[in-house]
């Protein structure tokens, strides 16, 4: 059967092709830190990765699923919004990822915001170095992140088209609004 996967995979398949050793990369959504662990392996110990969220309860169950990976050493862990990333990085980065939305196996209360994340992707595209890329997994299935993907898709449409190559991908005809995979590589 045909099977044209989903945005979590797409962006998967963007950071295996163009994130290698050494490289220095931001998680800018931790969550339960299966990204960052992803990430943490991906750019191996000559790299660095800093990884983002507001919750306390994020930086745990990723600390603790880096320790046991044996890979805690090459990640930051902040507690902070990812819109004031500039703070605490100050050196250019290869990669920016989001996966929008809420912790997943918590409450739903705490969500990105399409406000703070569009401060955010900001802040990412003057971090990310020339030939780096940022990817966003938008999932519009619920009202802020409804919000979001409009707020994403109008930011991206506008960026200046010397400067950067935008493209997004995600599904036309499926009711229940699957998650949208947005990617912005910034140009030599
Ligand atoms: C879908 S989860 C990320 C999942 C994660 N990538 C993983 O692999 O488990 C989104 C996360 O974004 C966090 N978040 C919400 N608003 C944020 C903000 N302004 N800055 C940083 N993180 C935020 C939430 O707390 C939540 O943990």
């Amino acid at each position: 059967m045909t099977d044209f996967g989903n945005a979590g995979a797409w962006c998967r398949e963007i950071w295996q092709k163009y994130i290698h050793e050494g490289d220095t990369v931001i998680d800018a959504t931790m969550g339960n830190g299966h990204d960052t662990l992803y990430l943490a392996q991906a750019v191996g110990e000559s790299g660095r990765v800093y990884a983002f969220d507001v919750q306390k309860e994020a930086l745990e169950k990723t600390r603790a699923r880096l320790e046991k990976a044996d890979v805690l050493d090459r990640v930051t862990l902040i507690c902070e919004n990812h819109a004031l990333m500039e703070k605490h990085v100050s050196c250019e980065v290869d990669a920016v990822i989001f996966n929008l939305g809420w912790l997943p196996g918590a409450l739903h209360d705490v969500t990105t915001n399409a406000d703070t994340t569009i401060e955010a992707l900001k802040a990412a595209l003057r971090l990310v170095k020339a030939g780096g890329f940022v990817t966003l997994c938008v999932y519009p299935g619920h009202a802020e992140g409804e919000r979001e993907l409009e707020k994403v898709a109008a930011f991206v449409k506008d960026l200046d088209d010397k400067r950067f190559d935008a493209v997004s991908r995600g599904y036309e005809n499926i009711r229940l609004k699957p998650p949208k995979l947005f990617a912005i590589a910034k140009k030599q």
